[in-house]
């Protein structure tokens, strides 16, 4: 699909994760602009430059530094700013740090791009997206988290190498927190028309093998960070992917972390289920198919992002 003629994508944050994003949303000519911000300006001035030495390559041009007006006039902003998972440290210990650090950039973000769409993905992005949903007090659907998009993407890939069959014919979704209470929708999980259980492809599929799956996708972050100290390629092609989504309002149903207001009880929490994603935005699609069970950890993981956020006073 070809680039979307005057599309403006601004990259909060210049870190592994901004700059991955810019990179993939460069090579997919995700929006025709990308623009790059951060406060370190040497680092900040170094990427861009990197990136531009690049553009012969790509329909996309970019542009960026270390002032705020870079991302004048963007349709799409996304935060990727703020403190990193150490080793062995969970998501949610970001909260603090991260919603100190939202409260600082939203404002002149919002001065200069206030008909955009903001996309959250900075850590623990379900508690991000709610806070950033109160202090701009945009309409919910305006602003939502890449939320398990990623997490919905390496348990497709694990089941489509397991079941032999390309990740595009798999049909799964992880739901929930971005995080440890995050689950997959397994009731619901085909390949291709074929509900999971009863695929036969090769030996066919047990519950304890489908746990194991969700336990290694819950914990893929974990894996990572131990070896390379960071995630940051597979997050940057998820929000490109998103961005697309929305600077094409494809309506495409992804699973994004956006505020509930009574969808299955929950209320003023942020999490992810299957929604709508284009122009206007994310909708969760409410009538998202469950069993009692899922419906119960569902709820659960809602009580762990409120728990978080509460401490915050969110
Ligand atoms: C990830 O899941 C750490 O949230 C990041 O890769």
């Amino acid at each position: 699909m070809g680039v979307v003629e005057n599309s403006k994508l601004s990259v909060v944050g210049a870190g592994s994760v901004g700059t991955s994003l810019a990179y993939a949303a460069l090579i997919r000519e995700s929006a025709s602009q990308v623009a790059l911000y951060d406060i370190a300006t040497e680092k900040v001035e170094a990427e861009v430059l990197d990136l531009a030495h690049g553009t012969q390559f790509t329909r996309s041009s970019v542009i960026g530094g270390a002032d705020l007006d870079v991302v004048a006039g963007s349709h799409v902003v996304v935060i990727t700013a703020g403190a990193k998972q150490q080793p062995g440290q969970s998501r949610m210990e970001l909260a603090g740090t991260n919603v100190g650090i939202l409260e600082r950039l939203l404002p002149g973000l919002l001065e200069r791009a206030p008909h955009a769409i903001y996309v959250l993905v900075t850590n623990p992005v379900d508690v991000l997206t709610l806070a950033a949903q109160r202090i701009s007090g945009l309409p919910p659907e305006r602003v939502f988290g890449s939320g398990t998009v990623l997490d919905t993407s390496r348990l497709r890939w694990l089941l489509a190498k397991r079941a032999g069959v390309t990740t595009a014919s798999v049909h799964a979704d992880i739901v929930g927190e971005h995080g440890d209470t995050e689950f997959p929708l397994w009731s619901n999980a085909r390949i291709g028309p074929v509900p999971i259980l009863d695929w036969q492809g090769g030996e066919p599929f047990t519950r304890q093998e489908l746990d194991g799956i969700a336990h290694e996708v819950r914990n893929a972050a974990y894996t990572v960070i131990r070896g390379k100290g960071a995630t940051n390629y597979a997050i940057g092609l998820t929000g490109a992917r998103i961005v697309e989504a929305v600077l094409r309002d494809e309506r495409a149903v992804l699973p994004v972390s956006t505020v509930l207001s009574g969808v299955r009880g929950i209320d003023g929490v942020a999490l992810s289920l299957p929604s709508v994603v284009g122009g206007d935005g994310a909708n969760a699609v409410e009538e998202t198919p469950m069993s009692a069970d899922e419906e119960a950890l569902l709820a659960a993981s809602a009580d762990a992002i409120r728990a978080a956020g509460a401490t915050l006073g969110i």
